[in-house]
């Protein structure tokens, strides 16, 4: 009832076109799915390569859909035609809402959202898909913390229903709302919470996963644990293959900031096996190299 409400009062700030910082595997997703719910969106990084990943990732899940009749090419086109790729700060200055999705560090979030707040205009609402890191922390680094939220997605974001919209201290309800209503325009569920390390969903997910990694050093084996967590448990995935879909360099950047914000309940282990990956540049799904060996498409990019 309350988002209900809260999505009524969102009207006031009518998204006309969305942007989305950093690009890759999540950007894309975020950006299919705005752009194939109607809202344009402009998918802006500093790396042609990412950029070029963030659309390789959209026009992959409209191809699929194509090849299984479920779009036509009028919808894929119309789709791919709502998302503008750019390695320019210009095409940042006629959006409304922005979502930062850079990588699970405070210092770089902080400062890509204090540069993007001096360039958009004063009501623009601007969200950070941070996974981890405290959004009253982060809105330190704004002029304008009220039109400051958290928007944080899943992965994969075409499959995943949940987002969370972190309101932090001092957030307005003007921003919760139409962040509410995006999401809601998204085809997406949102639930608002308040602001703390890991929000809701990564406050269950990484003990779950500091759980696999101290299962691991104890000897047991990875693909054993997946199986059982698959097959027998019956979840869609066991940690490992969870892992490499999330990224291993998330993941562990995660744990760090989960281990800051709760000292006595999350230390980071000593050769955790997740550090231990990300050490030797083994990043998951996106680089092929994670717990499992992931196979390229013809083009030479992680399927
Ligand atoms: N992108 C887009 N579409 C995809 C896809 C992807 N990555 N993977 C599969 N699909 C499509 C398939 O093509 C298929 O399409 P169709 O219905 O048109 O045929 C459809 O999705 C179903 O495919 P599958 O049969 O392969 O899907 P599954 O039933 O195996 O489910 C899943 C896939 C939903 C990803 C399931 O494995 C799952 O729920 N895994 C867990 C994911 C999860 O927990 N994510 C959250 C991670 S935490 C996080 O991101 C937060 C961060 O802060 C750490």
């Amino acid at each position: 009832k309350g988002l209900a409400k809260k999505a009524g009062k969102a009207n006031k700030h009518e998204i006309k076109k969305a942007a989305v910082l950093g690009a890759g595997i999540m950007g894309g997703g975020i950006a299919f799915q705005s752009a194939s719910k109607g809202t344009p969106i402009v998918m802006k990084d500093i790396n042609q390569g990412a950029l070029d990943q963030g659309l390789a990732e959209a026009s992959k899940i409209l191809n699929k859909k194509l090849k299984k009749g479920r779009i036509d090419g009028n919808k894929l086109a119309q789709t791919l035609n709502n998302i503008e790729p750019t390695l320019n700060n210009e095409a940042l200055k006629d959006t409304n809402f922005i979502i930062e999705a850079v990588v699970e560090n405070p210092k770089v979030k902080g400062a890509v959202l204090a540069e993007v707040e001096g360039l958009v205009s004063e009501d623009t609402i601007i969200t950070s898909n941070t996974s981890t890191i405290s959004i009253n922390k982060l809105a330190e680094s704004l002029k304008r913390p009220e039109n400051f939220c958290g928007m944080h997605f899943f992965n994969p974001v075409p499959l995943m229903q949940l987002v969370e919209v972190i309101r932090g201290e001092k957030t307005s309800e003007e921003t919760v709302a139409a962040t509410v209503a995006y999401a809601t325009k998204m085809g997406k569920t949102a639930i608002v919470v308040n602001d703390c390390a890991g929000f809701f969903v990564n406050r269950v997910l990484f003990p779950y996963f500091a759980g696999f990694s101290l299962l691991l050093n104890d000897g047991a084996k990875f693909a054993n644990v997946d199986k059982v967590m698959e097959r027998e448990f019956g979840w869609p995935m066991g940690p490992a293959m969870l892992l490499d879909v999330v990224g291993i360099d998330t993941a562990d950047h995660c744990t760090d900031v989960m281990a800051e914000a709760f000292p006595t309940r999350m230390q980071k282990l000593e050769n955790d096996p997740i550090s231990v990956l990300y050490n030797n540049e083994f990043y998951g799904q996106k680089n092929t190299k994670g717990f499992y060996q992931h196979s390229l498409d013809k083009r030479g990019r992680p399927k």
